[in-house]
Order: structure tokens, then C-alpha cells, then sequence
């Protein structure tokens, strides 16, 4: 099970030293995996504060290459070098608004990998794709176009863009159908089951719902993981749901 915070650009100095002081006193399982997305600039500040914490940190995108002369990019080596166990590649929002294709996604997934970084993949489709029943078909030709050959030690996100920010998610069906055909596509290409994340608008409210689909591994949250008490509620529903299926 997989918890996962995608603070995306929020959170400044003052407001990851509150967060970091609830962490501080919550009691976390040996079970769960977590880990924070936090901005660029306090991946550093928060490693040092969580150093003591079972929680990991990643980094929200990485460039496909190492160095080089890309102002204003990251090296994965770099994540790598400041305590990032993780990195988001693909996020629809870097998707939409950097241009970024699933070539470059393909690129900058298989760099991280080769840097010793988990990647989360992320893949979802837009709200015409899924009004028009296209959405498993796009979903699998963006899989197949962005994933790498050295996936591995890695996860999918599976984040519709219409769900993202906007409180609407799809049902349990819909969830479901998709994390088994994401999952079967990756069985066939990698000979291995590889973990499923869910992410768009999951809440304190919706949680339980979403960890009893099949197939979900867990969830990348976005604007609930920003207030400390949501993250830790929906952290304990994931611990109460595993509690039940042990
Ligand atoms: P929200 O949880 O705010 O919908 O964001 C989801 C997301 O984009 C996580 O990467």
C-alpha cells in the first residue's frame, strides 16, 4: 500500500515546518509506504526535518538528461544526491503545461531509473476520451508510448485530468476497469505485476471507497495531502484498510 503527497508548487518554509511538527507526533505503520512530492527548492529542508521518519521523498519531475546546460531543469543524479528516493514523471499538469510528450516523458522516466530513482509514471485521460468510452484505448497507447524498457522498482498513477483538482472522480467501476487493463498491459510487456496508484481528488471522504477497488495499490493525492490532519486521516484509513485485508 502506497500513500503518496504531491504538494505540487504549495507549501512554503514556514508552512513544511508546521506539517513536519504533526508528522512528528503520529505514530506510522511498518506497512504503508509514503512519500512527499514536495517544491524543488525544500526537498532538502524536509529531508532533514523527516530524517527520522518512515517517509520518503520525491522529487516532481526530472530532465532525460544528467547535466548539461538546461537552465532551470533538474538532473535525477541531483534528486538523487539530495535524499529523493522517488520522482513524478509525466504529471498531466507538466504534460499540458511544459509540452511535455510521451517521447520526453519515455526519456526522462528511463534517466530516473537509471539514477537509482523509483518513478511514478503518470498517465490519465482527458474528460472528451472518457465521455466517448475511448478512455482504456488511450490509456493504453499512452502507456505504451511513454513507458520505458527499464521499468522497474517502479509505480503507475493512473490520474484522469478531468478528476484532477475538480472533486469529480470516476466509479468504482470505471477505476477498477482501468487499474486491471493498466496492470494486464504491464504484466504482458514486463513479466511482473507492477503497483497501481490512484490520484484525483481523493479526500478524507472518499479513501475507504477508493482502496476497496481491486487493483488499487494506493493513492498519489494532490490538494488534500496539503493540510497535515487530512494527509494523516486518509494515511490511517490506508492502515485500516490493510489492518482488515491482512
Ligand atoms: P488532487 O488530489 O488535488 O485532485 O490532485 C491530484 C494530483 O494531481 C496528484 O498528482
Amino acid at each position: 500500500m502506497f500513500i503518496a503527497a504531491n504538494w505540487k508548487m504549495n507549501l512554503d518554509k514556514k508552512s513544511i515546518l508546521e506539517f513536519t511538527k504533526s508528522l512528528q507526533k503520529f505514530k506510522f505503520s511498518n506497512h504503508i509506504n509514503t512519500c512527499i512530492f514536495p517544491p524543488l527548492t525544500y526537498i532538502d529542508y524536509l529531508h532533514n526535518l523527516i530524517k527520522n521518519l518512515p517517509i520518503s521523498i520525491g522529487g516532481q519531475n526530472c530532465h532525460f538528461k544528467s547535466f548539461g546546460a538546461f537552465t532551470g531543469e533538474v538532473s535525477a543524479n541531483f534528486l538523487k544526491d539530495t535524499g529523493c528516493e522517488y520522482v513524478l514523471i509525466g504529471h498531466s499538469e507538466r504534460r499540458i503545461l511544459n509540452n511535455e510528450n510521451n517521447a520526453e516523458i519515455k526519456s526522462r522516466a528511463e534517466t530516473a531509473i537509471n539514477s537509482s530513482l523509483k518513478v511514478i509514471l503518470c498517465i490519465g485521460e482527458n474528460l472528451a476520451d472518457r465521455k466517448e468510452g475511448k478512455a482504456v484505448d488511450y490509456i493504453e497507447k499512452q502507456l505504451n508510448d511513454c513507458l520505458p524498457n527499464n521499468f522497474h522498482n517502479s509505480f503507475i498513477a493512473y490520474e484522469p485530468i478531468w478528476s484532477i483538482g475538480t472533486g469529480k472522480i470516476p466509479s468504482s467501476f470505471e477505476i477498477q476497469e482501468m487499474h486491471t487493463h493498466i496492470k494486464k498491459i504491464l504484466y504482458k510487456k514486463l513479466n511482473k505485476n507492477i503497483n497501481v496508484l490512484y490520484g484525483g481528488s481523493v479526500n478524507v471522504k472518499n479513501i475507504n471507497d477508493i482502496l476497496d477497488i481491486t487493483n488499487v495499490d494506493g493513492v498519489l493525492v494532490g490538494g488534500a495531502s496539503l493540510n497535515a490532519k487530512d494527509f494523516l486521516a486518509i494515511y490511517s484509513a490506508a492502515v485500516k484498510h490493510l489492518d482488515i485485508s491482512l
